[in-house]
Formats: C-alpha cells, sequence, structure tokens
C-alpha cells in the first residue's frame, strides 16, 4: 500500500465547524474596514525576491531564513527565435498557414515562389522532429489544399535550430528538409520568486506600480489572505498563516504623514478587537524614530555593544555588525538582562519625531484608547519608521503577539516609487480564532452554532428505485425553493430509512419537513419541531413562512 499524504508540516487544513469562526472574524473585519472607508486589495501570493528584499530588509529573520523562494527557471523562448529568424529572412514575401500545431511539431507554413515550405522552430535537433516533418510533408503533398491552397509545386521542410542553446547534430540537408542553425539567446531570462511573507511590501508595490499616489488621495486599503514563513511551528505559528491587514499610504499632500492616521488606525484596532469579542488585550506602543533617528540609534547600540557583546548569541554578534537594532529582537532567555542595560532609542529621536510620537499619544487619550509604552519594540521588518505597535494577549503563550504595525515613511522610496508616507498592521488570523476559541473554552462566548431551520427527508420505499429517484427530484426541487427564500436548509436523501433521516435531521436542523408519495399528491408536508416536539401540517405554499417561524412551545 502506498504512504497515506499528509498536510505539510507547518500547514493545516480548516474544517467546519471551526470555518464559521473565521467567517465570523473576516465578516466583523469587513464591516469594520466598511465603516472606516477602507476598500479591499487583493495582491499576488508570490511577488520578485527583490521586493522582500528591499522591502523587508536582507537583514531580518523573514528575509535571511525564513522565506520560500525559488527560481523559476530558464526556459527556451520559441516566439523570440521565431521573430528573430522572421527578421533575418525578408527575401521572400511569404505568409504563413498553419501556425503552432506543435503536437505535429510544425509551427508554421509558408509559401514561396514555385514551392511550399513547413517550417519548424526547436531548441534542438531531435530526430523525432525530423521524421514529424517528413510525414507532415508527405501528408501535404497527398493533400494539396492543405498546405498549397491551390498552387503548384514541392513542399520542402525547414527546421531551425538555435544553435548555441545546443547543437546535437551537424546536418546542412537531408533530402527534402533544411536545416538553419540561428544564433542568439532564445531563453526566457529566470526570476527569482518569493511566496510573499508579508503583504505590507505587495501593497506599496501595487501602490507605486498602478500609480495610486497621483490619484492625490490617501489609500486606504485592506487585505486578508495566507502568508508563508518557514518558522519552526509551534502553537500559533505556522509556516502558512493567514493576515487581516490594512494599509493607509498616500502622498505627504493627503495628510498620510499626519499623527492623525497613526491614532485612528490604533483606534480602529481596538473597535475591531472589542467587535471581535477579544478582551484583554494590551496595545504596546513605540516609536523607532527616522531614518536619521535610527542611524543614530545603531551606533549609539553599536558602541554600547563592543563590551558585552563577547556574551551574547551568534545571532546578535552578526547583528551587532550588520544591522544594531535587530539585537532587541533576541529571544535567548541568557541575552535579555545584557539587552536591558542598552540605550533606548527614545533618547535618540529628534524634536521632531518627539513631537510626532506626543501627538500620536495624546489623539489615543481624548479617545480613551489604552496603551503601554515598550521602549525595545523594533519590529522585525526594516522598513518601519516612528510609531510601532504591537497588540499582545495573554492568552497566546509565547506568540503572544495578535497582531503588529507602525509606519514606515521611507517604503515606497526603497520600493522606487515616489514619497508615500504609510501606516498600517497585520493580525494573525489564527492567532485570533486561538484566543477566541479560548474564550469559548472559558465560557466568556458562545460557540457559534450552525443550524440549519430545516431537514428535508425524502421519505418512501427505499428498494423502489424509481420511487428513491422521483422524491430525491422532488425534494431538491422543495430544497431549491426554500434556499431561494433566504432559509438554511439540509437535504436528505429517498434511500435513507425513516430513523437514520430522524437521526441526520436532529443533529443538523431544528426541524424536519417529510416528503413522502402522500405529501407529493397531496401539496400537504408533515413538519416535526425539534425543540418543542410540535408536529404539524402544513400547505406547501405556507412552508417558508412556517419553517422561518417556528412554533413556540
Ligand atoms: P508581523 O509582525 O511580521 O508584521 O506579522 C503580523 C502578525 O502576523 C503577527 O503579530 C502575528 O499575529 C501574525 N504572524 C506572523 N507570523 C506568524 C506565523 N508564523 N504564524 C501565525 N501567525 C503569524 C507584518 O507582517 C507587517 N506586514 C505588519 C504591517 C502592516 N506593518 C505595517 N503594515
Amino acid at each position: 500500500m502506498s504512504q497515506t499524504l499528509k498536510a505539510v508540516r507547518g500547514t493545516r487544513d480548516l474544517l467546519p465547524p471551526e470555518t464559521a469562526l473565521w467567517n465570523r472574524i473576516e465578516a466583523t473585519a469587513r464591516s469594520v474596514f466598511a465603516r472606516y472607508n477602507f476598500g479591499e486589495i487583493r495582491t499576488p501570493v508570490f511577488e520578485d525576491t527583490a521586493l522582500f528584499a528591499r522591502g523587508v530588509g536582507e537583514e531580518t529573520d523573514i528575509v535571511s531564513k525564513e522565506m520560500y523562494t525559488w527560481e523559476d527557471g530558464e526556459r527556451f523562448d520559441i516566439d523570440a527565435m521565431e521573430d528573430a529568424w522572421w527578421r533575418g529572412d525578408k527575401q521572400y514575401e511569404t505568409r504563413l498557414y498553419g501556425m503552432r500545431q506543435d503536437r505535429y511539431g510544425v509551427n508554421a507554413v509558408r509559401h514561396l515562389p514555385g514551392d511550399s515550405e513547413l517550417l519548424m522552430f526547436r531548441s534542438r535537433l531531435d530526430e523525432a522532429d525530423v521524421k514529424q516533418l517528413e510525414q507532415a510533408i508527405l501528408a501535404g503533398k497527398s493533400n494539396s489544399q492543405l498546405y498549397e491552397t491551390g498552387r503548384d509545386g514541392d513542399i520542402r521542410g525547414r527546421i531551425v535550430v538555435a544553435s548555441p542553446f545546443t547543437r546535437v547534430a551537424e546536418r546542412e540537408r537531408d533530402g527534402t528538409i533544411a536545416i538553419d542553425y540561428l544564433t542568439g539567446n532564445f531563453t526566457r531570462s529566470s526570476q527569482s520568486l518569493t511566496l510573499r511573507p508579508e503583504n505590507t511590501a505587495g501593497v506599496v508595490r501595487a501602490y507605486i506600480e498602478h500609480k495610486l499616489g497621483e490619484t492625490g488621495q490617501l489609500q486606504k486599503l485592506y487585505y486578508i489572505g495566507p502568508q508563508f514563513r518557514r518558522e519552526r511551528p509551534q502553537k500559533g505559528r505556522y509556516r502558512q498563516f493567514y493576515q487581516i491587514g490594512a494599509e493607509v499610504i498616500g502622498p505627504p499632500s493627503s495628510g498620510s504623514e499626519s499623527p492623525l492616521r497613526d491614532a485612528e488606525v490604533l483606534e480602529m484596532l481596538s473597535t475591531l478587537l472589542d467587535e471581535l469579542g477579544i478582551a484583554g488585550w494590551t496595545l504596546e506602543l513605540n516609536s523607532v524614530g527616522s531614518a536619521a533617528d535610527r542611524a543614530r540609534y545603531n551606533e549609539a547600540l553599536r558602541a554600547a555593544l563592543v563590551p558585552v557583546l563577547g556574551q551574547m548569541c551568534q545571532d546578535c554578534q552578526r547583528r551587532a555588525v550588520t544591522n544594531p537594532l535587530r539585537v532587541l529582537d533576541c529571544k535567548v532567555p541568557e541575552d535579555q538582562p545584557i539587552i536591558d542595560t542598552l540605550p533606548v532609542i527614545a533618547d535618540s529621536l529628534d524634536e521632531a519625531s518627539k513631537a510626532h510620537f506626543a501627538a500620536v499619544t495624546a489623539a489615543l487619550d481624548a479617545a480613551g484608547v489604552p496603551y503601554t509604552r515598550n521602549h525595545r519594540l523594533v519590529r522585525g521588518l526594516d522598513y518601519y519608521t516612528r510609531t510601532t505597535f504591537e497588540f499582545t494577549h495573554g492568552g497566546l503563550g509565547a506568540q503572544n503577539a495578535l497582531l503588529g504595525g507602525g509606519r514606515y515613511d521611507g517604503l515606497s522610496e526603497m520600493l522606487g516609487g515616489p514619497r508615500a508616507p504609510g501606516i498600517g498592521f497585520a493580525m494573525g488570523e489564527d492567532r485570533l480564532v486561538l484566543t477566541l476559541l479560548a474564550n469559548e473554552a472559558d465560557g466568556k462566548s458562545a460557540p457559534p452554532q450552525v443550524v440549519a431551520d430545516a431537514f428535508i427527508a425524502p421519505l418512501g420505499d427505499t428498494k423502489d428505485e424509481a420511487s428513491v429517484a422521483r422524491l430525491n427530484a422532488a425534494a431538491l426541487s422543495l430544497a431549491r425553493e426554500l434556499r431561494h427564500t433566504g432559509l438554511y436548509i439540509e437535504l436528505g436523501d429517498a434511500s435513507f430509512r425513516l430513523k437514520k433521516s430522524f437521526e441526520m435531521a436532529e443533529k443538523t436542523a431544528r426541524q424536519i419537513v417529510i416528503l413522502g408519495e402522500d405529501e407529493l399528491q397531496s401539496g400537504i408536508l408533515t413538519v416535526k419541531d425539534f425543540v418543542t416536539g410540535i408536529q404539524s401540517k402544513v400547505p406547501r405554499a405556507e412552508l417558508a413562512i412556517f419553517l422561518a417561524e417556528p412554533a413556540k412551545g
């Protein structure tokens, strides 16, 4: 027996009834985003690797260790070769027929004075192609209409071979087949691609590509979708995980740099978490300053690290040279007391950055959104400037960040775009689900019940195939009618016996509708309400209304 295949480590299947919770979360998020005037953006799940290297930063954990990257291999580009050949062959006026019959190996037919030529473009000379071409020539001779369209003359074949690609055989002429070697580079250039580890870089790429800044408007965009990081899987940490995120970005004239935007995003998040029923979150807030502030802070850190570096982990020793700020991301327990003695970024902020941060906190105070300052919150991605934040939740254990985000005023320029300050966040949907499931287990919120309004049970002689088919068809038509009125309907099967139909109905619906031969004749259906136990006879025309308002016991 062959080995059973399983979902790859760090990925998982999401199944009902849990997916109902996922849908509820996404519906709540969409509703909140709509109220704050955000529109949805969907970017591809894979992008040019350079986007993340430049956007997120080469030295970050994400880019240096966690990306799913592959070379989109080199391929022979037959179109480029054909173009090159035609360009170099202007001596005849040619007409082409029968293009691209690749299965037969014939790519084109052209008519020359006195004869016709079947053309084949290939990356290398292959005997099978030569044979196919010979057969095509024979077929063409016996069916002059096919290739000659009424002309007289010979049919010849020509194989055009890309010589630098692979020169397999030295054959200049083979009977009726001529062989041309064509020099040139006919490969489609390979590209390094990466499954997106996060969505901000992709959104900013799209902002630049579609010139969204030229509208002059602030762009408020949200996304919901999978992200991929090759991390060590554990509770709340997966290799394919889902983010619900949003970005506010625009030219400075649109107000994109204003601290009000930061405060509005944070206020929206507190509303979203409240509406999702997440109690007990903490908003941790910091400012990593402007690029100049960060450069100053990096120098201060580098100097402070010199005497202590020898006692720190290998990663910190490397980071101290390449990007000292990343030392603050270190999770190695022995390094923590050392990191606590390092200078804090707040002391390196210039007046403008300090004022920006003060305005953010003042607006949060006014809106009544609670937060705590965390000096070590520099976030694991390089694009951040000024405000950075995380919402954490105690119930999540080691992976306690429900969501993270911040301002990225220089990202657009880093990706070759215009100046476009922005701020955004991404929420780990998997972690939200874990938190909500834990709340349900604590009895803090009721589990979402998915129960159909009615189960339609076609019931007849299970051994009579014609009756089973007739009742099933009638049941489908009744279900269609009821579903169109907005009712949630589960459909049974006439091959089930009475007992089985009732057992299934009780598990999935509040009521059962019995559809037998009698009911089919009379148009009066039997409905049983499982909550009250009451059984009623209902005319088909009144059924939808009856099912929508179940009897009160
Ligand atoms: P991030 O902090 O890397 O930020 O990820 C945001 C959230 O995604 C985390 O707080 C966490 O809830 C979730 N998450 C990250 N990795 C995993 C994982 N392996 N398994 C499960 N959940 C995970 C960003 O991605 C930025 N793009 C956020 C942002 C948007 N900043 C500005 N705009």
